[in-house]
Parts: C-alpha cells; sequence; structure tokens
C-alpha cells in the first residue's frame, strides 16, 4: 500500500504545488477566505464528493461516502494567512501587502485537495467514511474551529487529523507526541490606579510605576514557585504602558501578557496567582486595579489511539528512524485544540525544512518557506489514516 500512496501523491503533485503556489500569491487573513474556500470547494466538488460550504462562516466540508462504512474520520486543514509582510524572494510571493502565508496553510490546504483526490482514486479501498475539513481563521482566538464546531462539523466524527508544516525539522520526517502537545494560550490585561502628580512631590502621590514594577517582578516568582517543576508553564508580561512626561508621576498604568499552559490545574493556579499578588501589592501601595484575564486556545491533546494509527503509518511509510516520537510539547498555541477537546484526535508536524537550500526559518518568520516536497510527505500520511479502518 505504501509504494500505491507514494505513486499516487507523485501523481498529483505538480498540480498540488500549483494549487498551493495560487493560493500563496492570494493570501486571505481570518474569516475572510473566500477565494480559498472557493478553490477547496471546486476541488471536492470535480471529485463529486458532496461539499457544504459557510461552515463556520466561510469552511468547507467534503464528506467521502462509503458503502456499508459506519464509522467516520476527518481530516482537517486550515487555509487563513497572517497579517505579515513576506519578505521571502520565491516566484510566487503574496501578491497583496501586508498578507502572507508565513505559517503554511497554503500548502495545508493543497494537501487535503490532494488527499481528497488520492482518496477518491482509492475509493473502493476505503473502510471508513472521510470528512474533509477545510477551516477558517485558524490565527485569531475564538476562530474557526469553534465556529466550525458549534455549526455541527464533528457530528458524525469518530476521530479527526491535522498536520502542520514544520521548518525545523528536515522533509522526510514526521513528529508528534501523546497527551498535550501544544499550550494553552490566555492573555491578560491589568491596570493599576494610583494617584499622579508632579515627579519632585513623590509623597503625594500614589506611583502607579513603581507599583506595576513591583508587580511585574512579584509575577516572575510564579513559575519558579508555585507552579510544580516538572510541569511547564510560561508568564510573559508584554506591556507595560504609562506616563507621558519626565516630570509626571502617571495616575496609572497598563500591563498585558501571555500565560502558556499544558494543565489545567496549573493554567487555574497561574490565573488565580497572578491576581492574588496583584490584590496584595495594591492593597500595600494603598493602589486599585482591574484584571481582565481571557482564556484562549485549550490545550491542543493527542488521543493514544489516534496516535498509534499516526505512528504505525508513519513508520510504514518512511521507517522508524525518521518518525520522531515522543517530542516534547510546544507552548505554541493551534486551534486544532477544539477539535482535539471534543473528540479522539492526533496533529502531526510534517517536517518541511532544508538547511541546503536555506529553508529553515520558523513559521510566522517573514522569511518563512517550506521545501514543497513536505507536501508528498503531507499528503502520504493523511492518505494512509484515511485508508486505516
Ligand atoms: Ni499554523
Amino acid at each position: 500500500m505504501k509504494d500505491i500512496i507514494f505513486e499516487k501523491c507523485h501523481q498529483h503533485f505538480d498540480d498540488i504545488v500549483a494549487i498551493r503556489r495560487d493560493i500563496h500569491q492570494h493570501p486571505e487573513i481570518g474569516f475572510d477566505v473566500e477565494r480559498t474556500a472557493c478553490i477547496a470547494a471546486d476541488a471536492l466538488e470535480a471529485l463529486d464528493i458532496p461539499v457544504r460550504t459557510g461552515i463556520g462562516r466561510t469552511g468547507v466540508v467534503g464528506d467521502l461516502e462509503i458503502d456499508g462504512a459506519t464509522r467516520c474520520i476527518a481530516l482537517r486543514a486550515d487555509m487563513d494567512a497572517l497579517p505579515i509582510q513576506e519578505q521571502t524572494d520565491v516566484p510566487f510571493k503574496s501578491r497583496i501587502d501586508g498578507k502572507a502565508h508565513l505559517c503554511g496553510h497554503d500548502a495545508h490546504t493543497a494537501m487535503l485537495i490532494g488527499t481528497a483526490r488520492i482518496l477518491s482514486n482509492l475509493k473502493s479501498q476505503l473502510k471508513v467514511n472521510i470528512r474533509f475539513i477545510f477551516q477558517p481563521c485558524e490565527e485569531a482566538y475564538p476562530g474557526g474551529a469553534q465556529a466550525m464546531i458549534s455549526d455541527g462539523v464533528l457530528d458524525g466524527v469518530d476521530e479527526i487529523y491535522g498536520i502542520h508544516v514544520f521548518p525545523l525539522y528536515p522533509v522526510g520526517k514526521y513528529a508528534t507526541c501523546p497527551g498535550p502537545m501544544l499550550a494553552q494560550s490566555d492573555i491578560f490585561e491589568i491596570t493599576i490606579t494610583g494617584r499622579g502628580g508632579h515627579a519632585a512631590f513623590p509623597h503625594l502621590t500614589v506611583d502607579p510605576i513603581v507599583i506595576g514594577a513591583e508587580f511585574v517582578n512579584a509575577a516572575q516568582s510564579i513559575v519558579s514557585r508555585n507552579v510544580d517543576p516538572l510541569d511547564s508553564a510560561v508568564v510573559s508580561i508584554t506591556q507595560f504602558h504609562g506616563g507621558d512626561a519626565k516630570n509626571v508621576i502617571p495616575p496609572s498604568v497598563t500591563l498585558g501578557g501571555t500565560v502558556r499552559t499544558l494543565k489545567q490545574e496549573v493554567q487555574k493556579r497561574i490565573s488565580s496567582q497572578l491576581e492574588n499578588l496583584l490584590v496584595g501589592i495594591a492593597k500595600a501601595y494603598e493602589a486599585t486595579y482591574t484584571f481582565a484575564y481571557q482564556e484562549g486556545c485549550p490545550v491542543t491533546y493527542n488521543h493514544d489511539p489516534c496516535v498509534e494509527k499516526v505512528l504505525s503509518s508513519a513508520k510504514t511509510l518512511v521507517g522508524d528512524e525518521d518518525v520522531i516520537y515522543p517530542i516534547s510539547p510546544i507552548l505554541g498555541g493551534e486551534d486544532f485544540a477544539c477539535y482535539s477537546q471534543q473528540i479522539p484526535a492526533c496533529f502531526v508536524m510534517v517536517g518541511a525544512g532544508n538547511e541546503q537550500e536555506g529553508i529553515v526559518n520558523m513559521c510566522h518568520h517573514p522569511q518563512f518557506d517550506i521545501d514543497e516536497s513536505c507536501m508528498l510527505y503531507g499528503m502520504a500520511l493523511t492518505a494512509s489514516l484515511g485508508l486505516m479502518k
């Protein structure tokens, strides 16, 4: 079967590359992915796969139904680009200023079209129904996964798989892990209000800059003193705004930041400890505060039976030594998480780097690029998962 899958991948490869390059030149952001969605819908229709559009606003769903099959597996691709200026020299560079496919979602969309073609060709060998999910707005939360789930995209689905091109691994490798793979990413915003005044009369003020600085320092102790050393967490304060003049103590400051965790109990501990510190420090310095904590994308969780299927497919395709397992979890976020919170799921990194060609930049870098031959491996893995029971 391995040979047949790779033969089919090679057969469709040039066309899939052309589709990827076309999408790359016409990046669309967030939910506004009509053109890309149209390419996906047209491709499925050309295969006689029944298509639903407008799912989760601009998402596309195709159902390849197999006679007698009782189970359904879903394969998901995200379609959105990023609001970043591309700085590569590729001939198919983004034609739209300030927008670019610098996370590889163009390749994800093209690969899933390829997989749909391969599985349609091999329909007589399929034992399960396949749902192809083309999702908008992965990059902002709450985004496309949530919207598509609300529109019932997981109804009747037994398990779901997602892949992501990843230039830090060379082409020809797959990587995943059991359990939590990508982090819950939350954000928070804090206002500290004291009493402004003349910089030379600090005793008549309540200085929010000193209080804010105290809080920033205290927050560093959360990961080191409140989180189990064997758990992973990030608390980063990334914004500190206040003051306009060098001789004036401002009345208030605002702070903002992000919290990344892999376990719910750690996330709860951190969010409550952030506020505990704020309460205590504000009280000690006679200031007031506001604290807005917003939960973001949950943890992307890989379920054991799905991980087993991925490992078995991947090892058959490239051999044991090219399957990197288990990788350490990554504290980035990915809204595939929303699906993995609902049904058994597995997310897989597909190597897309090529050091000789200088293709080494990570996703979201202005010079991010992929070695397009990685699309052979992306298609091969999802096709092979579709061919399992
Ligand atoms: Ni991405």
